[in-house]
């Protein structure tokens, strides 16, 4: 199928990979190998392809999406204030599943994204998805994050969402720390153990919160200084924080128009207890 057709490639500023450009003489790379997870807890892109191909029943997914795009923007706000339109920022979106939320980002004209994931069954979804939108303004990559298709310095900026964030991973943010250029910063979404999932389901959560406070695991899930202690030796340091999906576990508030609203305002005042989601904002020294 033409519009399948996705390629391992340097950024490509300005362009979209569409199914015109993929029966035009976009070729793919003869053979490509799987990417590889050298990371040997982490799932494998077959995974991935099989997760993708289930259709997804998440509960308010389309809130959460809708959010962690504004609060990233907001985050981004003072480097797209300083962005002139010759240059806009190059920005790398790891982890970009089927474009759930890239498209949210892209509604800020300034953005050019390079959409990379490991799951070809996503990009494609993407590819169907978008195509003939956001003209030379969005390209979709195949790779790992553990090894990215990308020179040194190629980025302005790095983002990273799902809940699980494929740059959240241990060992990303060293590729995440290369990739930037110097100055660049990177968004990336990490779990968080909220009120919530203590009241709903206290076995697990706490069984969740002992497995990463356990000696030799990731800390950086639970608060500011863990998260400070993981990047900093990639050369990253912790900027900002924001909470999201802060709003009710409940099915109904997230369909509602004003629950973005409700959301706003319950991170805003009790962030680091209701919201799911932590928002990380770190930049290269
Ligand atoms: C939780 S999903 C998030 C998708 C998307 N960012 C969103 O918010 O809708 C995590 C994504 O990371 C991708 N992924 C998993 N391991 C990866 C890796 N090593 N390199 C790149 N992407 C990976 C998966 O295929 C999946 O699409």
């Amino acid at each position: 199928m033409a519009a399948a057709r996705l390629l391992r490639q340097t950024p490509a500023r300005d362009r979209i990979l569409t199914s015109s450009d993929a029966s035009s003489g976009v070729q793919p790379e003869p053979q490509q190998p799987e990417p590889q997870q050298p990371e040997p807890r982490r799932k494998s892109a077959a995974w991935w392809d099989d997760f993708w191909a289930r259709p997804l029943a998440a509960t308010g997914r389309a809130l959460t999406c809708r959010r962690t795009a504004e609060e990233a923007l907001r985050l981004l706000a003072p480097m797209l204030e300083q962005a002139s339109v010759s240059a806009p920022p190059r920005v790398l979106d790891l982890g970009c599943g089927h474009g759930d939320l890239t498209p949210f980002l892209l509604a800020e004209p300034r953005l050019t994204i390079s959409a990379l994931d490991v799951s070809a069954a996503a990009l494609r979804q993407f590819q169907a998805r978008c195509a003939g939108r956001f003209d030379g303004r969005l390209a979709l990559v195949r790779g790992s994050v553990y090894e990215l298709p990308f020179p040194d310095a190629a980025f302005d900026v790095v983002v990273s969402f799902g809940y699980a964030s494929a740059a959240s991973y241990d060992g990303a943010e060293r590729e995440v720390a290369r990739v930037l250029r110097p100055g660049g910063v990177a968004i990336i979404d990490y779990a968080s153990p909220s009120l919530y999932h203590w009241i709903g389901a206290p076995g697990a959560t706490c069984r969740w919160y002992r497995r990463f406070r356990a000696p030799g695991q990731v800390t950086y899930h639970f608060g500011r200084a863990g998260l400070r202690e993981h990047f900093a030796p990639a050369g990253l340091r912790l900027e900002a924080v924001r909470y999201l999906n802060a709003y009710p576990p409940l099915e109904r508030i997230a369909r509602h128009g004003w629950s973005g609203t409700l959301d706003r305002w319950l991170a805003r005042l009790a962030g680091p207890i209701l919201g799911r989601v932590l928002l990380a904002r770190v930049r290269r020294a």
